[in-house]
């Protein structure tokens, strides 16, 4: 059994490798570009466009977005090391970069204000009410603006990470609503599973159009002193990308 209270911890305790690896995350954000995918989707809705980034974390990307041409990026996180650390970063960079402590999906922010909703790489699975979530973003979004998404599939958390053999781990189960952390970097810590067909509904049903839906051989994130997994080999889901326009 694991709590709300047990994954903000976990996210807290997990968030401190922030500050650890402050001058190496500070080097990689100077020269920070999104991926060649995500820069392909968002090229056409970035140019001067304020930014929202709910579950930032590192916010390493919020760097990225302005490297694309954002106007300014606001990043939402429950984690006041997270916050505070990408706060620092941002501010030593000059970057047009702010960052709140927020627990989501209530946002606290204005009707219509934002031109682009920018998440994703292990956020989506922290939130259990994403109609809630959804709702939010429509909301803060203007009329004609954008929410993009880049996540893991949700079939991910059923792949075994052997090096060797791709196969379905054995306690879990793509219709289960939630399973416990057991790795890097929140262990401990509730992830809320939805299925695709259940993401894109959630998501049309709050009042977005979409745009672009795929699905990626590649995993948003891979360690780089791990053998690979199996699941990564090009025969499996591990990505999405989403596109979407408020209605
Ligand atoms: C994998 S991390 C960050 C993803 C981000 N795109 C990145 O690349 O750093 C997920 C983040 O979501 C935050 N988070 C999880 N649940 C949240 C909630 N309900 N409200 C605000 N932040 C939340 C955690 O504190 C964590 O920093």
């Amino acid at each position: 059994m694991s709590t709300y209270e047990d994954t903000r911890r976990a996210w807290e305790q997990a968030s401190q490798k922030h500050v650890r690896e402050y001058a190496e995350l500070l080097d990689e954000a100077r020269t920070a570009r999104l991926l060649p995918l995500e820069e392909e989707l968002l090229a056409p809705h970035v140019d001067g466009a304020r930014v929202l980034h709910p579950q930032s974390g590192h916010g390493i990307d919020d760097h990225g977005l302005v490297a694309l041409g954002a106007q300014e990026v606001l990043g939402l996180d429950y984690s006041p090391t997270a916050v505070s650390a990408a706060r620092r970063r941002a501010e030593e960079l000059g970057r047009p970069c702010r960052y709140e402590e927020v627990e989501l999906p209530a946002t606290g922010l204005a009707d219509g204000g934002q031109d682009l909703v920018y998440t994703g790489k292990g956020a989506l699975i922290w939130i259990e009410d994403l109609a809630a979530w959804a709702a939010e973003m429509h909301r803060v979004l203007r009329p004609g603006g954008h929410l993009f998404v880049y996540e893991a599939h949700p079939l991910v958390p059923l792949w075994e990470w052997d090096a060797h053999d791709a196969r379905v781990r054995r306690d879990r189960g793509y219709f289960a609503r939630s399973h416990v952390n057991d790795s890097f970097p929140a262990l401990g810590a509730t992830e809320h599973q939805r299925t695709l067909a259940e993401l894109v509904m959630t998501i049309t049903g709050a009042g977005f159009e979409l745009l672009h839906l795929a699905e990626h051989p590649e995993p948003f994130w891979t360690p780089q002193d791990e053998e690979p997994a199996a699941a990564w080999d090009g025969r499996l889901p591990n990505a999405i990308s989403l596109l979407a326009r408020r209605r």
